[in-house]
């Protein structure tokens, strides 16, 4: 099994002095580890330049955007271009959160093009997917993630497809404490690698990362990364706390080891 992949969305959180404290504390830990699995931190847009910093330094952590724009340049005010993403030394970027799709109405329209941008500017998009509650309660969840998926990936050729990542993150399980069991992540992370398989075949299926997100904390990382098809985690919360985030990282490589 390939190694894991544990990204730390820090959302809208922390001032600029608790923002390098926390990279400090999370680069300062991973110095004395051998990591097999990537770790990836994504502060908000005005950190990155030094957490990029930080992540030169270390070389035990990559940096990734929350977000980028739309388009390539241009007259968007407040918007932040893949290409400068890029140029400050992001790999990885977020899109299609539910948070952005429920509070910015991001379409599988917008999220298609930012996927396209991303990769033109080789950096490696994060791909969000996942269904509401009542989507969930009414059976409808498979369908949900598939539409989400195809609309927004499958017009990728395979060699671009080969640098996108999935994040699984039920929106029921953000930030709620409510955790996808294991068996029912694990049902839907088979389910994507099947619908990944059927577009691109099964040598680029088997290397996807697909992650989990949603209320995944050091309490239960282990048993979520456990999953055969389960490649890691988005997580959210608990990547703002130093010593919680790594003891998810210490489950990853736990896992890791495992194989
Ligand atoms: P959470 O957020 O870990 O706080 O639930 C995950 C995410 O939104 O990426």
């Amino acid at each position: 099994m390939k190694d894991k992949l544990v990204i730390g969305n820090w959302k809208m959180n922390k001032n600029f002095e608790e923002a390098e404290e926390l990279l400090e504390d999370i680069a300062e830990a991973l110095e004395d580890w051998v990591l097999r699995s990537t770790v990836v931190l994504c502060p908000p847009f005005p950190y990155l330049e030094m957490a990029t910093d930080y992540a030169d330094e270390s070389g035990h952590f990559a940096c990734g955007a929350q977000n980028c724009a739309e388009f390539e340049d241009g007259a968007y005010t407040g918007e932040v271009s893949a290409k400068m993403l890029h140029d400050v030394g992001v790999q990885f970027c977020i899109v299609g959160h539910s948070e952005r799709r429920k509070y910015f109405g991001e379409s599988s329209e917008n999220l298609s093009k930012k996927v396209n941008l991303l990769l033109e500017n080789d950096i490696i998009p994060v791909f969000c997917c996942g269904e509401l509650q009542n989507e969930r309660e009414h059976g409808k969840q498979f369908d949900v993630v598939s539409a989400q998926i195809k609309e927004a990936l499958f017009h990728l050729t395979a060699e671009q497809f080969e640098h996108v990542v999935i994040a699984y993150e039920p929106v029921w399980a953000i930030g709620t404490g409510l955790t996808a069991s294991p068996k029912q992540a694990e049902e839907m992370h088979a389910f994507i690698r099947t619908l990944a398989e059927k577009q691109y075949g099964t040598e680029i299926a088997y290397n996807l990362h697909i992650l989990y997100g949603g209320s995944c904390n050091a309490q239960n990382a282990l048993e979520l990364f456990m999953q055969p098809n389960v490649d890691g985690g988005l997580i959210g919360g608990a990547s703002l706390k130093a010593n919680d985030f790594l003891a998810i990282i210490e489950a990853a490589e736990t896992v890791g080891k495992e194989e």
